[in-house]
């Protein structure tokens, strides 16, 4: 295997713009054939982590090894790494082959090992019969598979991937998120993948970095950063949560005067209950969707506000005491809709324990 293909570790690292911290001290560690996404809204500086990763931005503290060896001051083209852009930048008057033959011709690849290479590589990403297609005749999905091909075709030991199906439209994108992982399964090629968006988070990666405000806020697999959110951004930014004040003293957790029972025992301090809207149920004998029996779980009484059809499923904003709203998801099934609350009506909202996350509370409060 080549040298790029060895572990990442970046520590500490620092860019500015001015007075803006586009990284605030990012520590990252990256094994050799990972998957991991960083994940973040706008501006929270994935781009930033990425282009001084690929070696086309300056940190201004901080450092990146890859397999051992410092990497801050290597030029790009000696990092073996394979980069794909959200605009795919590929030359429209060139034919397929010849645009993912260009990194083999900046590296002297003799002629028929390029041939044989670009071939592999269109095959890879499935556009074999296409090679002299001119890129400016491709659909949006072909020209992002070229890119991709132009990408991997020198074996980089490194994919660094920003945001590469943003511009594709939805059922494209979910195929590509399918065949991309395949591809990572076939190469084995480490991947730093750029994304906002949580589904494709979720769908391709081994591990997620959660970004915002230059700084990482948790990394663990999508499983984990689903059911043990680190803190309040985490769960916020992947899922559909609401967040209820809890107190927790003497060992005990409560909502108001509520008692709470939580899926992991915490020390005593101020906390925000994450109520996923897919895990909480309508319990008792009262109108419900599955309504199911509570001994056991934590209920929280509720006034209906609204509820909304969406076809696969259904969505109930109800109202707490205090005044809080919550978000109740069911999945629409035959035969349900009789059993469909009303606005007006009182429910009662079961959470099983091992659903009841707390993240601890904001020291500036939750906006
Ligand atoms: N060349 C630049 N000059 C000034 N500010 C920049 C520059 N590049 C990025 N930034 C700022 O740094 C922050 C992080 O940007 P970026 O890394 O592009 O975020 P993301 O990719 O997560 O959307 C943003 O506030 C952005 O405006
Ligand atoms: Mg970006």
């Amino acid at each position: 295997m080549t040298a790029g293909a060895l572990p990442i570790a970046v520590r500490g690292l620092v860019r500015r713009y001015g007075r803006l911290a586009a990284l605030d001290g990012v520590d990252l560690d990256v094994a050799q054939g990972e998957f991991l996404t960083l994940l973040g809204p706008s501006g929270s500086g994935k781009t930033t982590l990425l282009m001084i990763l690929a070696g086309f931005t300056r940190p201004d503290a901080g450092s990146i090894r890859f397999g051992g060896v410092e990497m801050v001051r290597t030029p790009p083209h000696k990092r073996n790494l394979g980069v794909v852009f959200q605009s795919y930048a590929l030359f429209p008057h060139m034919d397929v082959a010849a645009n993912v033959a260009f990194p083999l011709a900046l590296r002297g690849v003799a002629d028929a090992e390029r041939v044989r290479r670009v071939q592999a590589a269109l095959e890879l990403v499935q556009l074999a019969d296409l090679g002299g297609r001119r890129v400016d005749q491709l659909s949006g999905g072909q020209r992002q598979r070229v890119a991709l091909a132009r990408a991997i075709v020198f074996e980089p030991g490194i994919l660094l991937m920003d945001e590469p199906l943003s511009a594709l439209d939805k059922k494209l994108r979910e195929q590509m998120q399918i065949e991309l992982r395949h591809l990572h399964r076939r190469l084995g090629t480490t991947v730093i993948y750029v994304t906002h968006d949580q589904r494709e988070a979720l769908t391709l990666s081994d591990r997620i970095a959660v970004i915002d405000r230059g700084r990482v806020q948790q990394i663990d697999t999508p499983q984990r950063l689903y059911e043990a959110p680190a803190n309040h951004f985490v769960a916020d930014f992947i899922g559909d949560s609401a967040f209820l004040d809890v107190t927790v003293a003497d060992g005990v957790a409560r909502w108001r005067d509520q008692t709470i029972t939580p899926a992991r025992p915490v020390a005593d301090g101020a906390y925000l209950l994450v109520l996923r809207s897919e895990k909480l149920m309508v319990g008792g004998n009262a109108p419900g969707l599955n309504t199911i029996d509570t001994p056991g779980l934590n209920t929280i009484d509720a006034d209906v506000i609204e509820i909304v059809y969406q076809g696969d499923s259904v969505r109930i904003d109800a109202r707490l005491a205090g005044g809080d709203v919550v978000t109740l998801r069911e999945l629409a099934r035959a035969g349900h809709a009789a059993r469909w609350p009303s606005p007006g009506d009182r429910v009662r909202l079961a959470l099983d324990p091992a659903d009841t996350l707390l993240v601890p509370a904001p020291t500036v409060p939750v906006p």
